[in-house]
């Protein structure tokens, strides 16, 4: 076991963990973070997606102690300290983006780095921005029109 020290959502934390340790698994298990998702453990689908150090990364395809000193964001860190969502979450909520919620932290948090570059992206842009993101509900083109709002809202 390795210790391992990190700032998640402005506070520092660390841990023991593996050398094999994900980043997912450290925000999950050992930080209680559980809004962070696990859909394929394979870089695949989108659904573990943070930010490090301000960009958006798939923590299931990122070591633990890869992330030492890093500054991380996951989720939980969209919304307010007293609970209320952030503009992009409250974008999906109010314009329909998700259906069961599996693959939204992944969505939020892919906005979140597409809007950091781009405050008014196209629909074919925004589409391409999250084409690595899946959602098995299909639910895109309300996933789409939230962003839109949120980027409007942003603007
Ligand atoms: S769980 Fe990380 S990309 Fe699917
Ligand atoms: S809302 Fe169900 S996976 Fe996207």
């Amino acid at each position: 076991m390795k210790s391992v020290s990190m700032t998640v959502n402005g506070k520092a934390v660390s841990g023991e963990v593996e050398g094999r340790t994900l980043l997912v698994q450290f925000l999950r298990d050992t930080l209680g973070l559980t809004g962070t998702h696990v859909g394929c453990d394979t870089a695949q689908c989108g659904a573990c997606t943070v930010h490090v150090n301000g960009k958006a990364v798939r923590a299931c395809n990122m070591l633990a102690l890869e992330a030492e000193g890093a500054d991380v964001t996951t989720i939980e860190g969209m919304a307010s300290d007293d609970g209320a969502l952030g503009v992009i979450q409250a974008a999906f909520q109010e314009h329909h983006g998700l259906q069961c919620g599996f693959c939204t932290p992944g969505m939020v948090m892919a906005t979140a780095d597409l809007l950091a570059e781009n405050r008014s992206p196209s629909e074919a842009e925004i589409r391409a921005h999250l084409e690595g993101n899946i959602c098995r509900c299909t639910g895109y083109h309300n996933i789409v029109r939230s962003v839109q709002a949120a980027a409007a809202r942003m603007g």
